[in-house]
């Protein structure tokens, strides 16, 4: 797709080489998400789930970064139609953790904007506990005061709760970069205080033009202060993220893939690459590849509509989390309708082959072009 940077013809080998060396490494420790599996083995049986198994929530769509890499738009598509800043009240969360449990939905997940600037957040996550949900929340870790990490410790189940840390630089003016925030010392503080706490967490760095070449820098911080699990990835592309230099080279991702599998610090630790925001970003075809990550493993399978769904601060269900400001994934509100009655509604109307498709995702698709057809560049 044009815009984005492309994957040379001759770093292609390469590329495979890293899917076989992560894939081997990946089924040495097998932590297979649980949620792609069952979302994977329903879709590719044809078969719906009755129920999402995640729904991704919004607290509040404020916001105290604006991040060049958002899909969410950064403050300006944060604000949506209505341009204000808008939270959650507890009232509607609790009607909503009631649809969810008549549901059986097990997980929730917690985010924004930035879920933290929500005043009430300790509050949403005791809900959370309270109606028996595996709980996430999402952060960028760059508003919290110690007695609030202090009481979260006490509220998580480091069997089944996470808190989802954005770390997307190792020092503070490459964050500055990517973040337009000048933030990082908190950032680190809030490190120190999840060891200090044992508050169960993951992070997620997202891989750009500015900061990939730290990126093993950023995981051994990370690793330093004991996380469950790293994430690193380059970010989906949006079509809103025009300026061509947010993104990484793709032999910047594939060096940073390289020294995190070379790196014996990390060799025991659970790093998790993405590869589908690489293909779409680089534009790989994996289809009819030889070889563990092939594209049915790598490409397919997406949970988005199958086994999860996203709902806004205003209301509105979406299957996909990076379509949340489009229409194209947009289902009903649930102001008007129950989240069940949405949810088979969008189970009836999602693409029969969506969970098939082997071209890559639909998503980017749609945000590109406004068209899911197949054999479309
Ligand atoms: C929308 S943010 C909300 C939570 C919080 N404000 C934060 O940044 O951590 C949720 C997660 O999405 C990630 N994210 C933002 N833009 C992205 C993109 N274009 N592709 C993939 N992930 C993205 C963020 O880094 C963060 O980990
Ligand atoms: S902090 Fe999170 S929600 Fe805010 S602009 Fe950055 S990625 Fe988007």
């Amino acid at each position: 797709m044009a815009g984005y940077p492309k994957l040379a013809p001759e770093h292609f080998d390469r590329f495979l080489t890293i899917l076989n060396r992560y894939s081997q490494r990946s089924s040495k420790n097998r932590h297979i998400e649980l949620l792609r599996e069952i979302s994977s083995h329903a879709a590719f049986a044809g078969g719906h789930l009755s129920s999402p198994l995640a729904v991704i929530l919004d607290l509040t769509n404020k916001c105290n970064q604006d991040c060049v890499f958002c899909y969410r738009e950064g403050q300006q598509g944060l604000r949506g139609p209505y341009h204000d800043w808008s939270f959650r009240s507890l009232e509607e969360l609790e009607k909503i953790f009631n649809d969810l449990k008549a549901m059986n939905v097990p997980s929730v997940t917690m985010t924004g904007g930035e879920a933290t600037c929500h005043p009430q957040f300790l509050d949403a996550v005791a809900m959370a506990k309270r109606f028996g949900f595996a709980t996430t929340l999402v952060t960028n870790g760059t508003a919290f005061e110690s007695g609030q990490v202090r009481a979260l410790s006490r509220m998580l189940d480091p069997f089944c709760d996470r808190v989802e840390l954005s770390l997307d630089a190792a020092d503070p003016l490459t964050y500055q970069k990517v973040r337009n925030s000048g933030r990082y010392q908190h950032l680190l503080e809030t490190l120190r205080l999840f060891r200090n706490h044992s508050i169960p967490f993951t992070t997620m760095t997202l891989l750009v033009r500015d900061n990939a070449d730290q990126a093993l820098s950023i995981l051994h911080l990370a690793s330093d202060h004991g996380p469950v699990a790293m994430a690193l990835e380059p970010p989906f592309p949006k079509a809103h993220i025009t300026d061509p230099d947010v993104y990484a080279r793709p032999e910047q991702v594939l060096a940073a893939y390289e020294a995190v599998l070379d790196c014996p610090r990390l060799a025991e630790r659970k790093v998790t690459f993405n590869f589908l925001h690489f293909s779409i970003m680089a534009g790989v075809n994996l289809e009819n590849q030889p070889g563990p990550g092939h594209s049915e493993e790598h490409l397919a399978g997406c949970h988005a509509g199958h086994a999860s769904c996203t709902i806004d601060i205003w209301g509105d269900v979406h299957l996909c989390q990076y379509l949340i400001s489009a229409k194209s994934s947009y289902v009903g509100n649930i102001r008007e309708s129950s989240l069940s009655e949405l949810w088979i509604q969008a189970q009836r109307a999602r693409c029969a082959e969506s969970s098939k498709c082997s071209e890559g995702c639909l998503a980017f698709k749609l945000d590109r072009i406004g068209s899911c057809e197949r054999n479309v560049p």
